[in-house]
């Protein structure tokens, strides 16, 4: 099994020790767990610059592909992701958020459907849950089929010491992750999941090959494999969640037809 490790803290302090201990827990689990760890503050990735490449004619066209080509690939190939941030001002770290501004395409166009998060953050007292929320709803939001967060107040500047009821709690989430990764089990997505997902199908036709605007975005979801469908190929959806996706997916065409709601950009 394939752990890749993103670790959005620009050090290896209190939230680093969690991560050791769900380290551990996993190796408890299964000897032959391989883990990978990007530290995104020695991975060089610049401040996403706006470009809107990724939009407009792939991600591949980003300047900094050399960088978020290869993390991408790794998520893609891992069977699970733990994401480890400290809490700052309430939510993930800038370094983490800067990866996702790279990742915001796939809002538009989600892509990482097998993908299964595990979310570490310690925060000084408050604000934890926010931040791991606000992570959580990225990842879910770019396709991820499931996330489990854990979070917990340090009270410490890069002296936390774990108490045995934070160990505790935190080895029963990292067993869920663990079995939920090595079940291969793909979820069924929430119904608030479904409202972006079909908005951006029926909003995407407008930026169709040949349109005045047209966009990668018009590509993805034009693609054979998609048509008619309100959650990714090969994902179940429950049939009374159906209606919904293609309710979602029917505003989204009107709107994408709407004057003055065209989004444009400089030729
Ligand atoms: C820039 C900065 C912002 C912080 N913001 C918060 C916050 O919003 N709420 C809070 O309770 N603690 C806050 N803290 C404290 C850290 O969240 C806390 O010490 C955490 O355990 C640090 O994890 P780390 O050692 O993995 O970086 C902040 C610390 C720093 C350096």
């Amino acid at each position: 099994m394939k752990i890749l490790i993103i670790n959005g803290s620009a050090h290896r302090g209190n939230t680093w020790k969690l991560v050791e201990q769900a380290k551990n827990c996993l190796v408890e689990s299964q000897k032959e767990i391989e883990f990978d760890e990007v530290h995104l503050i020695e991975a060089g990735l610049p401040f996403c610059i706006g470009c809107s490449n990724c939009f407009r004619v792939g991600y591949e066209k980003c300047p900094h592909y050399n960088v978020i080509g290869k993390i991408i690939e790794k998520i893609e190939t891992a069977d699970g992701i733990i994401i480890a941030t400290s809490t700052y001002n309430m939510r993930e770290t800038a370094l983490l958020k800067n990866l996702f501004d790279h990742f915001c395409f796939m809002l538009h166009r989600p892509h990482f459907f097998k993908s299964k998060a595990l979310v570490i953050t310690t925060t000084g007292g408050v604000g934890g849950h926010a931040a791991a929320k606000s992570v959580k709803g990225t990842l879910l939001g770019i396709g991820f089929n499931r996330c489990y967060t854990f979070s917990r107040a340090s009270f410490s500047w890069n002296a936390y010491v774990p108490n045995n009821k934070t160990l505790s709690s935190l080895r029963k989430v990292v067993q869920k992750f663990y079995k939920d990764v090595e079940s291969r089990k793909l979820y069924n997505p929430k119904t608030k999941l479904l409202i972006p997902y079909n908005l951006f199908r029926g909003m995407s036709l407008a930026y169709i090959p040949g349109t005045d605007y047209e966009t990668e975005d018009g590509v993805y979801w034009t693609d054979e494999c998609r048509k008619g469908l309100v959650y990714a190929p090969g994902i179940e959806v429950a049939f009374y969640k159906k209606p919904i996706g293609h309710l979602f997916y029917w505003i989204g065409k009107l709107a994408g037809n709407m004057k003055g709601m065209k989004v444009t950009y400089k030729k």
